[in-house]
């Protein structure tokens, strides 16, 4: 009879108690910041569905990444929202584009800072898809070149990890190729390896400026019912040469999550994305949840799961909290 011998109670009597039986722990270190950069100086502009989320131009983008390492932060991702968007997607993978500028500007006020690069096209193509679009169709071995020559890009301004979240086949391999090719061997992949055809990117589109103009991303992104399709396109990217394999959403997808942790020898990440953001900032706005920590239980919940680094717009709240 485990009755009146065990009794789980016992470890949960008082905080010291609860907190030396603690299984998951939440470091500042885990949590990368999204950031979006746009043109322009001492730009700062809300972005209404993301509250304390803003368009940055580059030296206020500096000043948030301030912030972001006296947090102790592991690090920042970049967005960047191009002045034109073209068929080409020219602006993702020029030399002097608005997110290769912003790199540059980061690395030089502070070196130590890591920074990791969104690489894509959706923000950067006139028709907001993530490739070139041939035939109506997002074409896939074409687009494989544009994103080689963004990694590119961004390793040569200072990247330190480049993470592709296009959902193209093949690219994580031509990225490396690429990357090795010329000479940035030392440039880390983290690919948004199992990502889905999610409604809660709506948020993220309004930020950035990449709803597609047509159609939908479902040519290329996952089924959010198809769990071992999921474990295929994380083992392609782990053969491919992925450094780091991410999940997209979190919560939603924290089976995969789990799953990814105890396959995989890599770190996992999971990125809890903007409309993950967004609806529990409107609960807490009405009322209805309590910030602080309906936002941890989120957050453990991710770790828990086996995520070891999350991508979230609550990084530095969060990482005030803890430490
Ligand atoms: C670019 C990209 C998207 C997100 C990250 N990279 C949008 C999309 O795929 O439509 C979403 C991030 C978020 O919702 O916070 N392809």
């Amino acid at each position: 009879m485990p009755f009146p011998i065990h009794r789980k109670r016992r470890l949960r009597v008082s905080e010291p108690m609860r907190r030396l039986v603690r299984e998951t722990q939440l470091e500042p270190s885990q949590f990368i910041l999204p950031l979006f950069v746009c043109p322009g100086e001492g730009v700062r502009r809300p972005i209404g569905s993301m509250p304390g989320n803003f368009q940055l131009s580059i030296d206020e983008l500096v000043r948030e990444c301030e912030t972001a390492r006296s947090a102790g932060l592991g690090g920042v991702i970049l967005f960047g929202i191009p002045d034109k968007k073209d068929e080409e997607a020219s602006e993702a993978y020029a030399d002097n584009g608005i997110t290769q500028r912003a790199i540059r500007a980061i690395k030089q006020a502070m070196p130590q800072l890591l920074v990791i690069t969104d690489v894509c096209n959706c923000e950067y193509t006139s028709h907001g898809h993530c490739g070139k679009v041939i035939d109506g169709q997002v074409d896939n071995d074409a687009t494989l070149k544009w994103l080689a020559d963004a990694a590119v890009s961004h390793a040569r301004a200072g990247a330190d990890i480049v993470a592709p979240s296009d959902m193209m086949d093949g690219r994580v391999a031509a990225i490396r190729r690429s990357l090795d090719a010329n000479g940035f061997q030392k440039t880390a992949i983290l690919a948004y390896a199992a990502k889905f055809a999610s409604a809660f990117y709506g948020p993220f589109r309004e930020a950035a400026e990449s709803t597609p103009q047509f159609g939908d991303r479902r040519s290329y992104q996952m089924d959010p019912a198809n769990a071992r399709e999921a474990m295929h396109e994380m083992a392609l990217d782990f053969q491919e040469g992925a450094d780091m394999l991410m999940v997209k959403p979190a919560l939603p997808y924290l089976d995969l999550i789990r799953r990814a942790y105890e396959r995989f020898p890599v770190p996992i990440a999971a990125y809890q994305v903007s409309g993950e953001f967004s609806m529990l900032m409107a609960a807490v706005e009405r009322g209805w949840l309590e910030y602080e920590r309906a936002m941890l239980e989120t957050l453990t919940s991710i770790r828990r799961a086996g995520a070891h680094i999350i991508l979230t717009y609550f990084a530095r709240d969060a990482a005030r909290l803890i430490s």
